[in-house]
């Protein structure tokens, strides 16, 4: 622990669950009531963009609806009382992080709170349905999208993710089952370059043979018992 200065957290909808947001991929995640291919690709915009907005907005709504749990607030206190750098990383696009408590929080995969303007490229924050096609606040065009990362799009803030995984002394991943690259990826990257990895989630990803050490259970229990180690209080 002493040699641990450096940590990178990345997050998945695993940490969200006990808030009541639905995860993507196991029984009765999203991506059961849902086609991939209907709602999160370009493709599926540009073919069907009514379909694909009524889907985000009814997530965007959910979502304000929900409240930060113990393991979001957790991870808040380790940022705000850890001596030394902590980034948090996270592939979902809800805000509960930010409501947690958690002041530096990079979204790879974007936010449901955010429109993203197709003609002026401006992001602004938006709360209420874009079905409509409101005017952009920027520029008036009525071409907002949601600023959400659809499969076939890069993940946002890659070459910050990856300096931070250069320089970390623990990689840690909580909530995510390891499916979707590159953030699949990062337990190999850091743990090439030299750092500890752990894994905290509800059962063993698919990535689970990466990591040194993986610690099964439900994120609210697990995260701050884990955060309580960390800050010596355990
Ligand atoms: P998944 O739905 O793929 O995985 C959620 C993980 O959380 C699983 O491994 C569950 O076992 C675990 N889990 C569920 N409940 C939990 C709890 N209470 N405590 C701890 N762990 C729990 O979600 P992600 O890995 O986040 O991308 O999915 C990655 C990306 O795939 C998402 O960001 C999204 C999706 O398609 C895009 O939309 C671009």
């Amino acid at each position: 622990m002493q040699q641990i200065r450096n940590i990178v957290i990345l997050t998945g909808a695993g940490i969200s669950a006990e808030s009541g947001i639905d995860t993507f991929r196991g029984g009765g995640g999203l991506w059961e009531q849902h086609r991939v291919e209907d709602v999160a690709t370009p493709e599926a915009f540009a073919r069907d963009p009514d379909l694909v907005l009524r889907f985000y907005d009814m997530r965007r709504a959910a979502i304000q609806e929900k409240q930060p749990n113990a393991a979001h607030t957790a991870l808040a206190r380790l940022e705000a009382e850890w001596p030394g750098n902590l980034l948090l990383v996270t592939q979902n696009v809800d805000d509960l992080h930010e409501r947690g408590g958690s002041r530096r929080v990079l979204h790879m995969h974007g936010e449901h709170l955010n429109a993203w303007c197709t003609s002026c490229d401006i992001r602004s924050r938006w709360t209420g349905p874009l079905i409509d096609r409101p005017a952009c606040p920027a520029c008036a065009a009525p071409t907002l999208r949601p600023d959400v990362v659809w499969f076939g799009e890069m993940p946002y803030r890659m070459g910050e993710i990856y300096a931070a995984l250069r320089e970390a002394d623990l990689f840690v991943s909580i909530g995510t089952s390891g499916a979707v690259y590159p953030a699949a990826g990062f337990v190999q990257n850091a743990r090439e370059l030299g750092a500890r990895t752990l894994e905290l989630n509800l059962e063993r990803s698919q990535g689970s043979h990466w990591f040194h050490e993986s610690r099964l259970g439900p994120a609210t229990e697990v995260v701050p018992a884990w955060v309580d180690e960390m800050l010596g209080f355990a």
